[in-house]
């Protein structure tokens, strides 16, 4: 246990809590929720993320990707993402990954720039690191993510892993305004994927630009959701757009959010 404590370090605010594939994941005390389901950490980002948003065919083909991360926590989608990245380029030197991750708390970003450290020189600006090296440009940007992107240049993303916590606990960053925020950086082929299934949230996107589909959940999750922008080829379901617009749920808006609760960050 002594070697495994070395790799997992405390965390203030957090503990690490091993899932059911044997991968960690990270229990915040603030939000009172796990980073990722109990089923596995890994194999949830793996066919959440890597698999739905097919990172490794977009990487072969266009060569180039851009992904935005919402919510940075143990780093576990950042790691299996440069893991993959690493491994294509060592077969194709010529591929580059600018990836961006939006994260609330420095210690979780301390934490994954520490990490990262024997591979590249991390540098830090305020509490924000920069890691650059090979065609590999890695940004983790603290603080509240609804003002921190606000100052994140047109990057024109290819990629979102939107992986907040959960609605309820987080509802912030799944509201109307937040998705609007997205789609003004992305490309308009935008995809997103995330764990979340809820009406709410799939009205939000829809009232924010994007065009959504339901597919099937990790685990023991019925559903997940991916959205798609205005210009992706994707042709949303007609009668699923209906029902999410004629939907008696509200949208998650800003306005609804109350600030004095845990809700608000
Ligand atoms: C589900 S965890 C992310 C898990 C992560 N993607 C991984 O692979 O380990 C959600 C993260 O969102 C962060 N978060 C919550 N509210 C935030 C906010 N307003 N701005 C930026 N990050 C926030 C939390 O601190 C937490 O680290």
């Amino acid at each position: 246990m002594a070697k495994e404590l070395e790799n997992f370090p405390n965390i203030n605010g957090y503990e690490w809590r091993q899932t059911c594939d044997l991968s960690w994941t990270l229990f915040s005390k603030k939000f009172v929720e796990n980073c990722h389901s109990n089923a596995g950490a890994k194999s949830e980002t793996d066919y959440i993320y890597l698999s739905a948003l097919k990172i490794k065919e977009k990487l072969l083909e266009q060569k180039k990707i851009n992904i935005l991360e919402v919510g940075l926590g143990a780093g576990v989608s950042l790691f299996m993402t440069l893991d993959l990245f690493f491994s294509l380029q060592e077969r194709d030197p010529g591929l580059s990954l600018f990836y961006v991750s939006l994260e609330l708390d420095y210690n979780l970003a301390l934490y994954c720039a520490n990490k990262l450290a024997h591979k590249f020189l991390p540098e830090q600006d305020g509490e924000d690191f920069y890691l650059r090296g090979n065609n590999c440009q890695i940004q983790l940007i603290v603080g509240d993510a609804r003002s921190r992107i606000k100052n994140l240049s047109a990057t024109h993303f290819d990629v979102i892993y939107q992986d907040a916590f959960s609605p309820k606990n987080n509802p912030h960053l799944w509201t109307v305004e937040w998705f609007q925020s997205l789609i003004s950086l992305s490309s308009p082929t935008v995809e997103l994927s995330t764990y979340s299934a809820s009406k709410r949230v799939q009205r939000a996107m829809l009232l924010a630009g994007f065009k959504v589909e339901s597919r099937l959940g990790f685990a023991e999750k019925n559903y997940h959701t991916m959205a798609y922008g205005e210009k992706h080829p994707f042709i949303m379901n007609q009668k699923m757009e209906e029902n999410l617009r004629l939907n008696p749920h509200l949208a998650l808006q800003d306005a609804q959010l109350v600030k004095t609760s845990s809700d608000a960050i």
